[in-house]
């Protein structure tokens, strides 16, 4: 089942832990960002696509009503809960006239907490379904309101990642037969375009430096069309062009495909710098990938800690690459040590990986038949669907489990 995804908006640091534990005691419900000011919380919004935010009243910079007017305008999808303290009743009406769905006065206990979020979601989920039926049936056509930023991360070079986002990309086409961009934000060292064999003229870093606002004409031309169906945004020509993109820059450029492609694939050099946070904060899902060694779970570890604080373990889903090889220790042993269990498991296959980078070719293409390919596909479709979450996985090894221990 899908999560509602929240958004966390108030100036005191300590509320917004308090409402992040009572939280993150929900199956249905995730954090995905808090903001401290009003101001704040629109640049979240834009970034995170939150179903549900939480806002505070009195804030310095922006205040609560002035921010929940400018985002019940511009993100109709997402419903905002205004929070107050008792005595701010005249706030209410504000609160209403400003767009704000609900109104919780404080201090409410987390049963009231939590019944406000799912009933104002599933309210504002049955007010969307209307507007698609009537848009339907009136033929206008209603904008894709779920388009996926996928980023594949891991804190280790030479892991895979760059061979998963190729290979993904290429398959999310064939099987989907939608619009699918893929983003080459390894920009010290990026080598999608060899991996896809093509010959970028301009890279992100001269996108960057256009004069004026980016828009998606000015973006599009700097995509470029891969045989597989993926368009391609390549990393700068030489790694020190790589300081020319700022985070701002990638929030822009994400923003603008994001309105225009169902799938935004992002491939990221090895470590928690902050373009790759750009990257995490905008991506619904995050593909964590890993092989199978002591430093790297050591890494993965740190990693996912750190993934958490940040609000994106949620979204995450750890992924074991070069699996089949004999090391010494089995996923069991890393899923045990890192407490989060692994999605998918992709073998290993020296000879065909690294054949399908010379030919320029994804795999997933040219052998859709072997073992990695069809590893490829399975991630392929939790992507599709966004599954793979810690807690269905956990369910069904436990169910198999139990049926290995009854039948063998
Ligand atoms: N499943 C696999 N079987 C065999 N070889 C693999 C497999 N996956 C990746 N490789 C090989 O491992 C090497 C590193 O892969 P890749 O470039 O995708 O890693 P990366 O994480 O993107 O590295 P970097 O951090 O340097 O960008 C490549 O030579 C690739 O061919
Ligand atoms: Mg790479």
């Amino acid at each position: 089942m899908e999560k509602i995804k929240v958004l966390i908006v108030d100036d005191i640091a300590e509320t917004r832990e308090n409402i992040n534990r009572l939280l993150k005691l929900e199956e249905d419900i995730q954090v995905v960002g808090e903001a401290a000011n009003g101001e704040q919380a629109i640049k979240k919004v834009e970034q995170l696509l939150p179903d549900v935010v939480l806002m505070d009243v009195n804030m310095p910079i922006m205040d609560g009503i002035s921010s929940t007017e400018k985002i019940s305008l511009n993100y109709p999808n997402t419903a905002v809960i205004i929070i107050s303290v008792q005595g701010e009743a005249e706030y209410l009406k504000k609160a209403m006239m400003a767009g704000a769905r609900e109104y919780l006065v404080k201090p409410f206990t987390a049963d009231e907490l939590v019944d406000t979020i799912k009933r104002t979601n599933d309210l504002e989920k049955k007010r969307l379904g209307k507007i698609e039926g009537f848009n339907k049936l009136f033929g206008s056509k209603p904008k894709d309101t779920k388009p996926q930023v996928i980023t594949i991360f891991g804190t280790k070079g030479g892991v895979g990642k760059t061979t998963l986002a190729v290979n993904t990309a290429a398959q999310l086409v064939k099987k989907t037969r939608k619009k699918v961009a893929l983003v080459d934000l390894d920009l010290q060292f990026g080598d999608v375009s060899i991996f896809l064999n093509v010959t970028p003229k301009k890279s992100i870093a001269e996108l960057v430096q256009e004069r004026g606002q980016l828009n998606i004409e000015l973006v599009e031309s700097y995509l470029i069309p891969h045989i597989s169906g993926v368009k391609i945004l390549p990393a700068p020509m030489r790694p020190e062009y790589s300081e020319l993109v700022t985070p701002n820059n990638i929030l822009e450029i994400l923003t603008i495909l994001r309105q225009h492609y169902d799938y935004v694939i992002i491939d990221t050099p090895p470590f928690f710098q902050d373009t790759n946070l750009s990257a995490l904060d905008m991506s619904n899902q995050v593909l964590l990938i890993m092989t199978m060694d002591l430093p790297t779970v050591k890494n993965m570890k740190l990693s996912l800690e750190l993934l958490d604080s940040l609000h994106h373990k949620g979204k995450t889903k750890l992924i074991l690459n070069r699996a089949s090889e004999d090391l010494g220790i089995n996923a069991n042993d890393v899923e045990n040590a890192l407490d989060f269990l692994i999605a998918h498991q992709i073998p290993s296959d020296g000879k065909l990986v690294v054949t399908s980078v010379n030919k320029g070719i994804p795999f997933v293409i040219s052998n859709s038949n072997a073992k990695v390919s069809k590893a490829v596909d399975q991630i392929t479709n939790m992507v599709i669907n966004d599954t793979g979450y810690q807690k269905e996985l956990q369910e069904s090894r436990q169910r198999r489990r139990f049926f290995g221990k009854l039948f063998g």
